[in-house]
């Protein structure tokens, strides 16, 4: 599995659910709750992911490390942001604002992942080191997703 690819196929996972999110009005509170649920899991395990075995890699080296680090500082921002989401209530016109002000980080975020920081990670990994990276990124989302069933 190439690396690049799997984390881009969860980017794309997650500009759908905010685009399912945008169409939702006021009044779809358990509708909001459900779908806000879904993309608060996969962003949490996809940059939980990043985090433990591509970041680490990539703060090492020195091609790496400046965009890598903005990169984690942008984490932070998202994971304050879902925690408010989480406990603001849904059915508001401030919560959809909120909720816009996530799109807007996340959509900047992955856009200088997918731009400078993955084409200088080529250059930083080799290829056996981005299919390790790739196959235990992998097995953690499996891991995640199988607690999240006990749950
Ligand atoms: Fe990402
Ligand atoms: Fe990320």
């Amino acid at each position: 599995m190439d690396i690049y690819k799997l984390l881009r196929d969860d980017h794309s996972k997650v500009k759908s659910l905010f685009k399912e999110l945008e169409d939702t009005t006021e009044r779809a509170v358990k509708t909001r709750e459900h779908l806000f649920a879904t993309l608060k899991m996969e962003l949490t395990v996809h940059s939980e992911a990043e985090e433990k075995f591509l970041y680490p890699r990539l703060t090492e080296a020195e091609e790496t490390r400046e965009i890598t680090l903005e990169g984690i500082e942008e984490h932070n921002v998202v994971k304050k942001l879902l925690i408010e989401l989480d406990e603001d209530p849904k059915g508001t016109e401030e919560w959809a604002a909120k909720l816009k002000v996530l799109q807007e980080n996340v959509e900047h975020h992955v856009k200088e992942e997918e731009g400078e920081m993955f084409k200088k990670a080529k250059k930083v990994l080799s290829d056996e080191e981005a299919e390790a990276i790739a196959d235990d990124v992998e097995s953690f989302k499996q891991d995640y997703s199988a607690l999240e069933e006990q749950a």
